[in-house]
């Protein structure tokens, strides 16, 4: 059986004023009617009968379970952390919960924050996917890159039409290496959705960084076998336990450095929203390159992507972005944005 996991613990600072620690980006309805979490939910919900079973912190719990439940999706288990450890131990317990009646389905591991366009290409390949999975390889999605991005994870694969082994996963290299990957050819981006066993990523965890594992186990022991299969809960995991777990991605933890890891190479219309210009390059564009969310003029602008609350005029500006919102604006170049995360960074240091 299949069980799609939710991943709803980022804070999305590089899309600030507008994502912020209280409402990130996942819960936000950025590209489209759908908030992201609702988008990612309704994208593999005909994969299989399981309802959600989603991995958010504590803050954030009645978010989570108000935006699947007014989607119509079925009662969604939701394990929440009492502070943010990244991906690692998150995917761990959600791996001991899905565990937890005596069954070891296939967990499809995803972001809530990425937009698919094409969700019927997505679907098609989660099941290609599967007999790899089923045979014990932790499967990823592989992008073909387009810039030498140095927020992405990169896999090198092997040759092959389908699934193919991974050779090399290194994560987030820096900007001449990436460039050195593009130029070699035979990467990819890694998407950061996962297909694998239960059991199969707790194996390699518990091989590669023991004391994640450990952690995550340590933070589940409490939970009672009845809530754990039933939707409709929060599942709390023990505070101090999971706090003790070292803070670490998958990609760090499991992915660089597992034997079992393979790709799918896809074509889905995948972006990870990662930035003002992201979103941009996702939203419908006017004529002159323009996107706009809300009320705005634009004149005599090209390229350029404004967010309004209150009415936002554009005039003679190329490759801006300008987010207005109740609190806060937004004035930024376009190819600067990736500096949005540094506003936060010096907003919370003066606090
Ligand atoms: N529950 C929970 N707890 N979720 C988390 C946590 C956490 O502590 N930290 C991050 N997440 C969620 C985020 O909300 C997001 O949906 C997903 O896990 C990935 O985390 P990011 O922080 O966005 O990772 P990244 O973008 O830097 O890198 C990952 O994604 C790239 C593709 O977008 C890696 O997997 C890269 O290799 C990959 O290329
Ligand atoms: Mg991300």
């Amino acid at each position: 059986s299949l069980q799609p996991v939710l991943l709803s613990g980022g804070s999305g600072t590089r899309l600030w004023p507008l994502s912020r620690e209280a409402y990130p980006k996942q819960f936000l309805a950025l590209a489209g009617e759908y908030t992201m979490l609702q988008a990612t939910w309704r994208r593999v919900a005909a994969l299989s009968d399981a309802a959600p079973l989603v991995v958010a912190n504590e803050d954030h719990r009645f978010l989570v379970a108000e935006q699947l439940r007014v989607i119509g999706a079925p009662a969604a288990r939701i394990v929440l952390e009492p502070v943010g450890r990244n991906t690692a131990p998150a995917i761990a317990a959600a791996a001991l919960v899905a565990m937890a009646d005596g069954s070891d389905p296939l967990l499809l591991v995803l972001p809530s924050d990425h937009v698919v366009r094409d969700a019927e290409a997505f679907r098609a390949a989660v099941t290609a996917a599967m007999p790899a999975a089923e045979a014990g390889a932790l499967v990823t999605f592989g992008i073909v890159p387009q810039a030498p991005e140095t927020g992405f994870g990169y896999i090198q694969a092997d040759t092959g039409d389908s699934v193919r082994r991974v050779l090399r996963f290194v994560e987030k290299p820096d900007a001449a290496t990436a460039q050195a990957y593009l130029d070699d050819g035979g990467y990819f981006w890694n998407s950061g959705m996962f297909l694998f066993r239960a059991s199969r990523y707790l194996e390699e965890l518990g091989r590669h960084r023991p004391d994640i594992a450990a952690a995550a186990r340590a933070a589940c022991a409490h939970l009672d076998h009845d809530a754990l299969s039933q939707g409709g809960e929060f599942l709390r995991l023990d505070r101090d336990a999971f706090a003790a777990s070292p803070s670490e991605s998958i990609d760090y933890a499991v992915m660089e450095k597992t034997d079992a890891a393979m790709v799918l190479p896809v074509d889905i219309g995948w972006n990870d929203v990662g930035s003002w210009s992201a979103l941009w390059e996702v939203s419908e564009q006017d004529g002159d390159g323009n996107a706009h969310h809300g009320d705005v003029i634009a004149i005599d602008s090209r390229n350029s992507y404004a967010y309004a609350r209150r009415l936002v005029a554009l005039v003679g500006v190329d490759d801006l972005v300008v987010v207005e919102t109740d609190d806060a604006v937004l004035v930024a170049a376009k190819d600067k944005v990736q500096e949005v995360k540094q506003v936060v960074a010096r907003l919370k240091a003066e606090q």
